[in-house]
């Protein structure tokens, strides 16, 4: 068991810990801790290396503390623009046909904390990021037994969290044109397991190909509406500038659109930068690339700060809307410190750009990442 004076000395050793030190919250490999309640944990980069992130390895984000959770008791209201409410409970949507499908989920902010000028927020480094493999209903199969009516276009989720005060309540919307596809699930399972409390158990909306706050936790309301809801979490926050603007300028609300889709990006999980290699001495890279709701195509990586760029090799996972591992062999010729850089490209042919568009709340940073090695003689 990894006691306190473990833990402590995980943290002095390792510079994957550089925040409050790490935090063990039950269910959970040491994280790096932004906020503990609520628990806001990011993956160091090196759980990333595999296509499956284990569920005690995910990242946690949320916006408000943790409901209490009864799975027994625990109802989902359906409601809204529909021909017959539901109240359906989670032996109910067992009952229902499963779909499972491997999906990445990404915070939008994530890679915040390398904006510049700084934003505030959460400053994520790379790991506000993991895949998994989800299972549960199809939204489209819910919304059939309810009968969504005509006019409809979008669909509201709420969770089961609910704030203090003046603090708004986290209602999510997205359009009818993602709700109906065969990707949109109602998760009860990640990697096999229960959903887990911390993740939305035990129920969560999967978006694939979308930022993470679309991907609701602890579902109990799912309301079929004209428009999109006008709660803050869709009228101000997860909006991103329709042009962008210059680093630092403030963008007015109506020249911002919801964030839809995300990123190409790639990033290195092993290994750490300022890592030290040896003239001569093979070194492997290994990461994940994603493009959102596209597949990736290609991976390329350069060692020599971006110059010439040489192919990296593929795993053999190919999904939409799951990332795609890669991997880079480099024996390095001569001594000294070496950039090393990868960059995605996806099935629609975006690629990474050198420095990605600041805009006002840190979202999509995709910018090509440079990784720092010391090549000894
Ligand atoms: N759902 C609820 N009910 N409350 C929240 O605060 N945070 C969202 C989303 N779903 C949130 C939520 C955000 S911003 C992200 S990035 C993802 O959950 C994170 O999911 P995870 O904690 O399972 O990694």
């Amino acid at each position: 068991m990894l006691t306190r004076r473990h833990l402590l000395a995980l943290a002095a050793a390792s510079p994957a810990f550089p925040q409050s030190g790490p935090l063990i919250v039950p269910g959970k490999k040491p994280m790096i801790v932004h906020n503990d309640f609520p628990e806001d944990l990011e993956s160091p980069a090196g759980y990333l290396a595999s296509w499956i992130t284990p569920n005690d390895q995910f990242f946690v984000r949320q916006h408000l503390p943790r409901p209490k959770v009864d799975v027994g008791s625990w109802r989902v209201e359906v409601g809204g623009m529909v021909a017959n409410k539901l109240s359906l409970s989670v032996a109910d949507l067992r009952a229902l046909p499963q779909a499972s499908l491997p999906a990445t989920l990404e915070c939008a902010g994530n890679g915040r904390g390398a904006f510049r000028p700084r934003i505030p927020g959460l400053q994520w480094t790379k790991g506000a990021i993991g895949n998994a493999q989800w299972r549960g209903p199809r939204l489209k199969d819910i919304l059939a037994k309810a009968g969504a009516t005509a006019d409809a276009k979008y669909v509201d989720f709420d969770g089961a969290d609910v704030p203090a005060g003046k603090v708004p309540e986290f209602i999510r919307s997205i359009p009818m044109r993602k709700a109906m596809l065969e990707s949109t699930i109602l998760a009860l399972e990640m990697n096999g397991q229960p959903l887990p409390e911390l993740h939305g158990g035990p129920l969560r909306i999967i978006v694939p190909g979308w930022d993470g706050a679309s991907w609701v936790k602890w579902v109990n309301s799912i309301q079929v509406q004209a428009q999109s809801n006008p709660g803050f979490y869709m009228a101000r926050a997860y909006k991103y500038p329709k042009v962008p603007g210059a680093p630092g300028a403030a963008v007015k609300p109506e020249d911002m659109d919801v964030l839809e889709g995300m990123a190409v990006k790639s990033f290195f999980a092993t290994p750490e930068p300022e890592s030290k290699a040896k003239t001569g001495t093979p070194v492997t890279f290994r990461g994940v690339g994603w493009g959102g709701e596209n597949r990736v195509a290609r991976v390329e990586v350069s060692t020599d700060g971006g110059a010439s760029w040489k192919p990296a090799t593929l795993g053999r996972e190919d999904f939409a809307f799951a990332w795609r591992t890669f991997s880079f062999n480099w024996t390095p010729a001569k001594p000294g410190y070496h950039t090393i850089c990868c960059r995605a490209t996806d099935s629609a042919g975006r690629s990474q750009p050198i420095d990605a568009a600041w805009n006002p709340s840190g979202y999509l940073n995709n910018s090509i990442e440079r990784l720092g090695i010391v090549v000894e003689g």
